[in-house]
């Protein structure tokens, strides 16, 4: 099972973020350093251990780098490590999980390795260091697995695609879920290719967040994955946005499964008639609201009003922004043939938007002057 072999590792970058985007851990896990660590209680042989953390499809602690390994007493002691000696008859062949042998012998416990009750294969992590074990002992286990991201809106974020590789790869895609459905990867996002495997936004968007998936296929057919949650912070994100990112989802994923143009198309159109009628109706709704509010005599009053009449220009400005995104996806899929119509609703929605905003700057201006 652990019988690598010498692999050419070559690590496709290692984890990058911007400078003010933070790490995250989901529920369970804790934060130290670059890494997300479990520490689980139950004790359990090295190959169950192993199991227990491949199942939680993270894999065994390997405090590589000095900054991991200073962080070992933080989170726990006498746990096994996932390093192991492969070859029984010399000592000092350690090698880690992911097949890369250890570098450094400076992290043992004054005495160790000492195969004392030859054989001594596994390693534990003990109050003063690294000291060799009986791989059949039991021991509390602890997983590392790779953090989340939390990106301010229109921050840059790179996400990394750390896969193992000996062979040369054919095909390299990145996928991105949300609550469990399939969603489009943003056009906007760079590279994510074969040659560049990085995922780059310039400008990452609320509509970004997801779980990010790096899928790997060598040339022998060997497929990797690896996974990176984003999440955006939008602080200043209006309520109803969820609604419309709903809907860009609910469609994202329509887009995903093998669909003929046509069928993707003529669901689509009704779905596109649909926003156009509402957010027309919506329109007249709001201007006569204006109207009503604009002539409130009362200044308390209106300012409350003129609040909602606010939220909801916000609101509608959001929704067409959202809807162009929305036609831009759809030109994206379908980028190679006529789709007037989606093009016309653009310039509808682009020529609403600047009438709302229009509107809603004057009614700031009056709002201020009757404040
Ligand atoms: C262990 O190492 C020795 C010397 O390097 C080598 O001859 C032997 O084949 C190795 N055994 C295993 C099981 O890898
Ligand atoms: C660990 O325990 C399992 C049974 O729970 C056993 O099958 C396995 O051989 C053990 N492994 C080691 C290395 O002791
Ligand atoms: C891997 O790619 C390099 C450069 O493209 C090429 O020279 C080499 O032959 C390839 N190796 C395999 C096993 O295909
Ligand atoms: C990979 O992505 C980069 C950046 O988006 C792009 O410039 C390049 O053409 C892409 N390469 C391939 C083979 O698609
Ligand atoms: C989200 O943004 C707000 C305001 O910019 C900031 O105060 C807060 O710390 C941020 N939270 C995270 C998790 O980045
Ligand atoms: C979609 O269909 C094409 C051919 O029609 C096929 O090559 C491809 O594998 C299919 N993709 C999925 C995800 O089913
Ligand atoms: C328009 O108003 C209706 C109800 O009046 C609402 O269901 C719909 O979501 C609104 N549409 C937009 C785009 O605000």
């Amino acid at each position: 099972m652990f019988n690598y072999k010498i692999l050419g590792i070559l690590l496709l970058g290692i984890f990058s973020k911007s400078f003010s985007s933070i790490l995250t851990c989901s529920e369970g896990w804790n934060l130290h350093g670059s890494k997300c660590y479990k520490l689980d209680p139950e004790m359990r042989n090295f190959t169950n251990s192993n199991k227990f953390c491949e199942n939680l499809n993270a894999e065994m602690m390997m405090p590589k780098t000095a900054e991991e390994n200073s962080v070992l007493s933080e989170i726990g002691l006498w746990f096994w490590m996932g390093l192991i000696d492969h070859n029984k008859t010399t000592a000092l062949d350690w090698t880690w999980n992911d097949g890369s042998k250890l570098e450094s012998n400076d992290r043992w416990k004054s005495g160790e390795p000492d195969n004392k009750d030859s054989p001594e294969e596994c390693v534990i992590s003990c109050p003063t260091g690294w000291a060799d074990v009986p791989c059949t002992g039991i021991k509390t286990t602890v997983c590392q697995k790779k953090p989340g991201i939390i990106a301010d809106e229109d921050e840059s974020v790179t996400l990394t695609c750390d896969v193992k590789y000996e062979e040369n790869i054919t095909k390299l895609f990145w996928t991105r879920s949300m609550d469990d459905t399939s969603v489009i990867v943003s056009e906007y996002a760079k590279g994510g290719n074969v040659t560049l495997p990085s995922l780059v936004f310039e400008h990452v968007k609320w509509t970004d967040e997801g779980l990010y998936k790096c899928h790997v296929t060598t040339i022998s057919g060997l497929t990797l994955t690896d996974e990176t949650s984003l999440f955006i912070n939008a602080t200043n994100m209006c309520p109803c946005r969820c609604e419309y990112r709903r809907r860009l989802e609910h469609w994202g994923s329509k887009i995903i499964p093998n669909k003929s143009q046509e069928e993707l198309l003529k669901e689509l159109e009704s779905e596109l008639q649909k926003i156009k009628k509402e957010l027309a109706v919506n329109k007249t709704q709001l201007s006569s609201s204006i109207r009503r509010r604009t002539s409130a005599p009362d200044k308390r009053k209106s300012s409350e009003t003129m609040g909602l009449a606010g939220a909801a220009f916000i609101c509608i400005v959001v929704g067409l922004v959202v809807v162009a995104d929305l036609l831009s996806l759809v030109k994206f899929v379908k980028s190679t043939i006529t789709f007037w119509n989606s093009k016309k609703i653009g310039e509808k929605a682009k020529d609403k938007k600047r009438k709302i905003f229009d509107i809603n700057k004057r009614k700031t201006q009056t709002s201020e002057s009757s404040a």
